[in-house]
């Protein structure tokens, strides 16, 4: 059993030692350690089981501390960003600050970095003074965590896991590249490509999925998968099996015979709702054993729903073979 707790100051002094450290943040539970110490940063990939090749995000718990982590001169529009968005779920990749060790970005020229919008991480980072590297706190390909519990099932060798809750976003972060005057979407979160037109009308904003164009070494086509099969739906097929669970994002008629366990992500169809929820009701069916199998109705590609998709995409991928968003090259 790993420990655990809500001791924020011990977890900062861990951190500053060169361990790990699980953590809340408003999008889903973080694994860190110091991001300035690459040993430190090794102890990452080894507990999530993680390849070197898929880089990490580094959390700051101040704009002010943005010098630190990107090269000078830093690009406006990132302050602008970090201004508009920060605590929030928006990570943004720039060029990275030379003090960055390679392992953290996986040998790129560019580094990610966000300010969790969570009073325990917000102290956590702060108190240990340095950027913290954390990827989702999860084994590399399973369900993200959203519950303090869903670390303790996955990860058993980290240091400390600080206990703050149910997360309330539920999905990962946005994830922008930024140059010159243009944002480029790598990974949809809960701050959404219409918003960030509408919030920079000014500026170039364009989505890569859309433009089949991949930046992120991590943007693996199978991900987040739960352990059993797990299927995606335009609608539910006729003839639905006895022991299959239902996802539904909205009210959906159900065939009148099925015998399926339904559940309802949000009863007005709210998509934010739906997107808190979805890893969460994932990792229980995961451990139903009357379940064995995953149905999803698929939502509308619009706002968090171009998120949501992404998700339930890469959590079907390894059932189907196939998305419909064209082959990522990894
Ligand atoms: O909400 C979140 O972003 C959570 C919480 C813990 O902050 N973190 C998270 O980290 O989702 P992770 O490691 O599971 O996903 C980070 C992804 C990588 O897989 C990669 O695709 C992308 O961030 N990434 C990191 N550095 C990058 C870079 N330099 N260029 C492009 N993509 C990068
Ligand atoms: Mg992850």
């Amino acid at each position: 059993m790993i420990k655990s707790g809500k001791d924020i100051i011990f977890a900062s002094k861990l951190i500053r030692e060169g361990k790990l450290v699980a953590f809340p943040t408003e999008t889903v539970y973080g694994l860190g350690a110091n991001g300035l110490d690459a040993k430190a940063v090794v102890g990452i990939f080894e507990a999530k089981q993680r390849p070197s090749f898929d880089p990490l995000i580094l959390h700051i718990a101040s704009a002010d501390t943005l010098d630190t982590v990107f090269k000078k001169p830093i690009n406006p529009l990132i302050y602008k960003l970090a201004d508009k968005y920060w605590p929030g779920p928006l990570t943004i990749v720039s060029v990275k600050n030379k003090q960055i060790p390679d392992i953290v970005t996986a040998g790129l020229p560019t580094v990610a970095v966000r300010m969790p919008n969570h009073p325990m991480a917000l102290k956590l980072i702060r108190q240990a003074g340095v950027p913290v590297a954390a990827p989702s706190a999860n084994l590399f390909g399973r369900l993200s965590p959203t519950k303090a519990a869903h670390v303790r099932d996955q990860l058993r060798t980290i240091d400390y896991l600080l206990e703050g809750g149910q997360t309330n976003i539920g999905i990962e972060s946005t994830i922008v590249a930024v140059a010159d005057n243009r944002i480029e979407i790598l990974r949809p979160g809960a701050i959404t490509v219409s918003q960030l037109k509408i919030d920079f009308p000014d500026v170039e904003v364009v989505s890569s999925s859309t433009e089949k164009h991949i930046q992120a070494p991590g943007q693996l086509k199978s991900h987040y998968s739960p352990r059993k099969p797990f299927y995606l739906f335009d609608q539910l097929p006729d003839n639905l099996p006895d022991y299959a669970a239902l996802l539904l994002f909205k009210p959906y008629e159900i065939p009148a015979t099925a015998k399926s366990k339904v559940f309802l992500l949000s009863t007005n169809g709210d998509l934010l709702e739906g997107a808190s929820k979805v890893f969460s009701v994932l990792h229980d069916l995961e451990a139903d054993d009357s379940v064995e199998q995953i149905y999803a109705v698929k939502v509308n590609e619009e706002g968090v729903g171009a998120a949501i998709m992404d998700r339930l995409r890469k959590a079907a991928y390894r059932f189907t073979g196939a998305t419909d968003e064209g082959e990522i090259e990894v």
